[in-house]
């Protein structure tokens, strides 16, 4: 996915980033080796969003990266 020309993010008091403009989302983790000491990071799931989106800030979403309400 091509990342927006022009996109903004909000910061909400005490509640989820508040994004304007299709822009990608990549989930990435923290590889980590065979005595677990992280080595890099690996893309994981791309999420399709729309022109606007709320980003969990909180870690309590049961549908991260994406806030539900909870906060
Ligand atoms: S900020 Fe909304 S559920 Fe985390």
């Amino acid at each position: 996915m091509e990342p927006a020309d022009d996109f903004n993010i909000k910061v909400s008091k005490n509640g989820p980033y508040i994004v304007f403009g299709k822009i990608p989302i990549i989930e990435y983790v923290i590889n980590c080796d065979c005595k677990g000491i992280p080595i890099d990071w690996v893309s994981g799931k791309e999420y399709t969003v729309n022109e606007k989106c709320s980003l969990c800030r909180c870690g309590q979403s049961k549908n991260k990266p994406f806030c539900d309400g909870n906060k």
